[in-house]
């Protein structure tokens, strides 16, 4: 059921702010004269000590799933101190990759069905390492066979491009990293600092959703482009790969997601007075190394759009050259759920504007369950 909108892509856009709700409803704990704040993750709680304990923790998906483990790749390490890397599961199943009994594998997958992620599980299971599922669907496969997991519960989800099954895994990723993490004097701030910002979310993310009209305004711009490119880096790397794949598989438009950090290393070559380019520069580690990205753009005449936190315009936008979009600050490892709400709106509206099925794109599945 659609209710008040046109298609479930727009349902499901417009209601993270209730779907990320329940994602964390009883699992966040806020605290109080005697209590620490804190998570519980009912599904993780029996093996933390394991997960601590373990050499590294590998983060394996495909698509949006991938992206939303990227996101939260930061944030697992800084609060566990345990090196996380990343594996698309069709890859490290074609290379055989090595995957140890002191590993904890976490498989993210928002059907639970797909067949490489699966692929992939069942590699990892051979090999002995502790398999952790973060899954959208109860009773799935992947669900019921890893060892252990979380249900990210945030509802079903119809359209085939994922949206607010990539919010809600965010945040229960960088829940699993306050659960791992555990308690110490030296990280309780930043504990606390995330925990109210989760409580503050969906909060935040009704506020950037505002933005509806704005994006419809940027989409008209861009209608007839052939491409858009989209800078991101740090806790946004994710937002520039999920924005572009967003904009890819609906608005069946060429986008790419680039690492700001590489840009000298080719991407630079493409950039002329044509080009649209989205570059994310919101308040974090990275921003002054964004603001730098923005001015080597904008001497190479770049058709620039700027991602920036509220307030910010004049700090990111050389003599107002650029078009801007403000969104609201949370803690910077959130921060990639706010940010990526507008990119998926503008993905939206190209759609629609452009003509194409927006919730069955052409080619493509909800669940790829053949390989
Ligand atoms: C569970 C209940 C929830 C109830 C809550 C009350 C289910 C599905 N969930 O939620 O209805 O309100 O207790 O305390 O009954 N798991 C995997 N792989 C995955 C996902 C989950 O093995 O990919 C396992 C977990 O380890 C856990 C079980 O499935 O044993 C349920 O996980 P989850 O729903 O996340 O647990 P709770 O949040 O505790
Ligand atoms: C398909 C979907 O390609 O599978 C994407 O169209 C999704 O939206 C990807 O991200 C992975 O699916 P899942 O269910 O494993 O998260």
């Amino acid at each position: 059921n659609k209710g008040k909108y046109e298609h479930y892509m727009q349902k499901e856009i417009h209601e993270q702010p209730e779907s990320l709700t329940t994602t964390m409803r009883g699992r966040l704990i806020r605290g109080g004269s005697c209590k620490a704040k804190s998570v519980l993750l009912g599904g993780l709680k029996d093996h933390l000590k394991t997960i601590r304990r373990s050499r590294r923790v590998v983060f394996i998906g495909c698509g949006t799933s991938y992206n939303a483990a990227l996101a939260a790749r930061p944030i697992l390490e800084e609060l566990s101190g345990v090196p996380v890397t990343m594996e698309i599961a069709s890859d490290l199943v074609d290379r055989q990759g090595p995957i140890y009994r002191e590993d904890t594998a976490v498989f993210v997958s928002q059907s639970g069905e797909t067949a490489d992620t699966l692929q992939a599980l069942e590699y990892a299971l051979e090999n002995g390492a502790l398999c952790v599922g973060i899954t959208n669907t109860v009773g799935s496969i992947i669900a019921r066979n890893t060892h252990c997991g979380v249900h990210i519960n945030a509802g079903c989800e119809i359209g085939v491009a994922s949206t607010k099954a990539y919010t809600s895994q965010i945040v229960v990723m960088a829940m699993v990293a306050l659960a791992i993490g555990g308690d110490t004097i030296s990280n309780q701030a930043r504990r606390e600092a995330i925990i109210d910002g989760l409580f503050d979310l969906p909060k935040k993310v009704r506020e950037v959703l505002k933005l509806d009209q704005e994006m419809r305004d940027l989409a008209k711009l861009l209608i007839a482009e052939q491409s858009l490119l989209v800078f991101g880096r740090g806790y946004n790397y994710a937002t520039a790969l999920e924005g572009a794949l967003k904009v890819k598989e609906v608005a069946l438009m060429h986008s790419e997601g680039i690492l700001a950090g590489e840009m000298k290393h080719g991407p630079l070559a493409l950039v002329d007075e044509n080009l649209p380019i989205v570059v994310i520069a919101t308040r974090d580690g990275c921003f002054s190394k964004q603001q730098s990205v923005i001015q080597q753009l904008h001497a190479r005449k770049g058709r620039l759009i700027v991602m920036c936190s509220r307030g910010d315009a004049a700090s990111v936008c050389p003599g107002g050259s650029c078009r801007v979009i403000e969104v609201p600050q949370v803690e910077d490892c959130l921060q990639p759920v706010v940010n990526i709400v507008p990119l998926q709106l503008l993905a939206y509206h190209l759609t629609v504007l452009r003509g194409f099925n927006v919730d069955q794109p052409r080619n493509l599945a909800k669940s790829v369950t053949t390989q």
